[in-house]
């Protein structure tokens, strides 16, 4: 049975912490040679700065060796069928990191790869991210549980990552979005019966003050993923009055955090400057890809 790593809920609620503690443990200069003598195939669809230095930086730390692939390099499905690009990777490397438009085409990969595949974001998923959030979340609060945190925006593939997240860890996450842009329904239930034995939850809402109130992390990304280009004019205008910006933090708890996975857009989801607010936590967010990765890449290994 080969571990691997599409959705957030692919590991059990109690398996978070472990990984979030070895992430921290690795960050503190715990040496590790969990990938010694061992590849790391990286492929991408998409374009990235974080996931692909992460990955990495991340396999070199563990001493392994990391294999990059640009999107336009491998064409998976269409220079080659998607389930013989599992094969060759699986005969020849020990990790896949994949990143695709649609999550079927990463399932799809997994059900011939015989190596553990990370997703390394989907348009549902990026449950990569959701490790370092959470990793970052604990640095800042001590614990994710009992949290509450705040997502302003698009229900998109980060927030339903981080809503499993946070509600499997025993934190409360309240996503504010327009009607059109909420989370899949599937999710806001499926993150729900995922953090209750924990006790944590997830809520949907439309007003962003509704959702910042009492909030220890208020939390933004793009409104306008990879892949929705085409979409831009018309989320600009559904997103009106949905930017986190220093009034917004305002209206949250005393000690709030503003996190970002980035790349950010200042003048949209963001006004100008916010990433460098005291409150802002987006840096330390993204060097935490690279120990929560270590740690997830130690334990699928
Ligand atoms: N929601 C964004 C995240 C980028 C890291 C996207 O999918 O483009």
């Amino acid at each position: 049975m080969v571990n691997h790593f599409l959705k957030l809920s692919d590991i059990a609620p109690e398996e978070i912490q472990p990984i979030l503690d070895r992430a921290i443990a690795l960050k503190k200069g715990a040496p590790s040679s969990a990938l010694s003598g061992k590849s790391v195939a990286i492929l991408f669809e998409k374009p990235s700065l974080r996931t692909k230095l992460s990955f990495w930086v991340g396999t070199e730390k563990l001493g392994g060796n990391p294999v990059y692939f640009a999107p336009e390099e491998v064409g998976l499905g269409k220079r080659e069928p998607v389930a013989d690009v599992a094969q060759v990777m699986s005969r020849m490397s020990d990790v896949a990191v994949i990143r695709t438009f649609e999550q079927s085409t990463i399932e799809e990969f997994a059900v011939d790869s015989t190596i553990p595949v990370i997703n390394a974001l989907t348009d549902a998923e990026h449950p990569c991210q959701a490790l370092a959030d959470t990793q970052t979340i604990t640095e800042q609060l001590g614990s994710v549980k009992g949290a509450q945190v705040a997502f302003i925006g698009d229900g998109n593939n980060v927030a339903v990552s981080l809503g499993y997240a946070v509600a499997g860890l025993g934190g409360h996450m309240t996503v504010a979005s327009p009607d059109g842009y909420k989370l899949p329904s599937a999710d806001l239930e499926g993150a729900n019966t995922y953090g209750a034995s924990a006790g944590g939850s997830v809520s949907q809402v439309t007003s962003p003050e509704e959702a910042v109130s009492g909030a220890d992390i208020v939390y933004t990304d793009v409104w306008t993923s990879m892949g929705q280009e085409a979409e831009t004019a018309k989320r600009l205008v559904a997103f009106d009055g949905y930017q986190v910006n220093p009034e917004l933090l305002d209206k949250a708890g005393k000690n709030v955090k503003f996190m970002h996975d980035l790349p950010a857009h200042p003048g949209e989801e963001i006004s100008d400057g916010l990433l460098y607010d005291d409150r802002s936590v987006t840096f330390d967010q993204a060097e935490n890809r690279l120990w929560a990765q270590a740690a997830l890449m130690e334990k699928l290994i």
